[in-house]
């Protein structure tokens, strides 16, 4: 009777650690219940494997742009005639401008007018082709007139200036718009 009695305790004391464990042990599983939840952790433990932290490989540096041997250029008074063209250029617009509209060179350069839109112009000096001369034209004593004829989209036409002062010129199918521009001439 009293054994019974001890084992009944010992029994119920099982169950309610099994119970506060939060596990509701039924008879006989209990324990392997408990083993398995208290024992080693299964769970795969983090490999060592975790990517180590090598950086991505870079995009590998590009050899950075040398700086380029620098063309040759002529030294100055090397005795090579420049180009016509790179003279003074004045544009002729579609906006129906000379573009810059006030110029200043030396005796001796070359004046480039360029048709940069769609529309053809002409670089005009002379009195005779104007329909206003007083107001759009005027050249110094002793110098030529000019008139280049239309200079059609990308075309250009050239002018050599020998005589220096004050010119006033025009483009003949815009006068009347105001496409009228001055170039000064200094010796
Ligand atoms: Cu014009």
């Amino acid at each position: 009777m009293g054994i019974h009695t001890k084992i009944n305790r010992t029994e119920l004391t099982r169950r309610a650690v099994l119970r506060r464990a939060g596990i509701f042990a039924l008879s006989g599983g209990g324990v392997t219940l408990l083993q398995a939840c208290g024992g080693t952790t299964q769970e795969p433990e983090p490999t060592a494997t975790a990517v180590p932290p090598t950086t991505p490989p870079e995009p590998t540096a590009t050899p950075r742009a040398t700086p380029r041997p620098t063309r040759a250029t002529p030294a100055p008074g090397a005795g090579t005639a420049p180009p016509a063209a790179a003279g003074p250029v004045v544009e002729m617009n579609d906006q129906l401008r000379f573009d810059p509209e006030q110029l200043t060179i030396q005796v001796g350069d070359t004046v480039t007018w360029t048709t940069v839109g769609a529309i053809p112009h002409t670089s005009t000096c002379d009195p005779a082709k104007a329909q206003n001369p007083d107001e759009n034209v005027k050249l110094p004593e002793g110098a030529e007139v000019w008139d280049s004829g239309l200079v059609n989209s990308g075309e250009s036409w050239s002018h050599t200036f020998d005589v220096p002062g004050d010119y006033t010129y025009f483009c003949i199918p815009h006068e009347s718009a105001g496409m009228v521009a001055t170039l000064t001439v200094t010796p």
